[in-house]
């Protein structure tokens, strides 16, 4: 950038630490996804700036789809059939009736939301988990501290959508873990801070969870030496569960563009106190 005074607008994606502060005249802030934690960890940021975030049709659909195929392939027992056909056994395996599998949603805001509806419009029993109230008329919805146990509870396979805020860094440890039936499975899409990654290999080992499905990790890449990649309970994808659509994205980008740099209200502007 040859001329920082004259940048009005930032869109960023894992921008270096201390980038923003070089900018004077910014109106505005942008993440190029749903996620913003990479902006509210930078603490050099202007605080004055507005954030705002994505929210897009596409991304929805994108992590329903990745969802819906990760609790498909679990609870039908893919794996299973996989470890038999390889050597060559042809044994029928019982599966609970889909109205009885407790499918959990930790984080019911936009995307959470939505994925929920789609699983529970397939027949699935789905429970939703957030900070405070929110809308939920087509399925059970819990909320605060206080109902996080009754939530878990219920869940056969957890799915964590989240954002990535103080209260839910490390969410996903043993005591979560352990509250949740015996052989619950876990997707994790929210954010790879969300997770302890010792206490899943122990729920994984001593057989309380039976397994995983993870897009998301505290180092991305995922190095590869972790011991993820080769554990026989875990499945790895490389962040790609819902990625940000340029074409449809790019247009709410340009308006809040517009908007920033005629003073208007902004769209899909991000609360800095509650973090998302
Ligand atoms: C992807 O991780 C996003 O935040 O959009």
């Amino acid at each position: 950038v040859d001329d920082p005074d004259a940048v009005e607008f930032a869109l960023c994606w894992d921008q270096p630490m201390g980038v923003l502060e070089r900018f004077p005249n910014l109106k505005c802030i942008s993440s190029l996804g749903a996620g913003v934690e990479h902006l509210l960890s930078d603490h050099t940021r202007p605080e004055e700036v507005p954030l705002v975030r994505v929210v897009d049709e596409h991304l929805k659909q994108g992590m329903a789809e990745y969802v819906m195929h990760g609790v498909l392939e679990h609870f039908r027992r893919f794996d299973d059939y996989r470890s038999q056909a390889k050597l060559s056994q042809w044994k029928y395996l019982k599966i609970p009736h889909i109205e009885v599998s407790g499918i959990g949603i930790m984080g019911f805001g936009e995307i959470g939301r939505f994925v929920a509806y789609r699983l529970a419009d397939f027949g699935f029993n789905v429970s939703g988990w957030s900070r405070g109230p929110k809308p939920a008329d087509q399925v059970r919805h819990f909320f605060g501290s206080d109902k996080f146990n009754d939530f878990l509870n219920c869940t056969d396979i957890l799915v964590c959508l989240l954002p990535l805020t103080p209260e839910t860094e490390n969410i996903l440890d043993t005591r979560t873990f352990n509250q949740m039936p015996k052989g619950a499975f876990l997707i994790n899409v929210g954010r790879g801070a969300h997770l302890v990654e010792d206490d899943l290999v122990k729920a994984l080992d001593s057989g309380h969870l039976s397994g995983a499905l993870l897009d998301v990790f505290r180092e991305e890449p995922l190095p590869e030496d972790h011991p993820f990649w080769s554990h026989e309970k875990i499945t790895v994808t490389p962040h790609i569960a819902s990625v940000t659509n340029a074409a449809t994205a790019s247009i709410q980008i340009i308006e809040n563009y517009r908007r920033a740099t005629d003073g208007r209200p902004l769209i899909h502007q991000v609360d800095v106190g509650r973090g998302y």
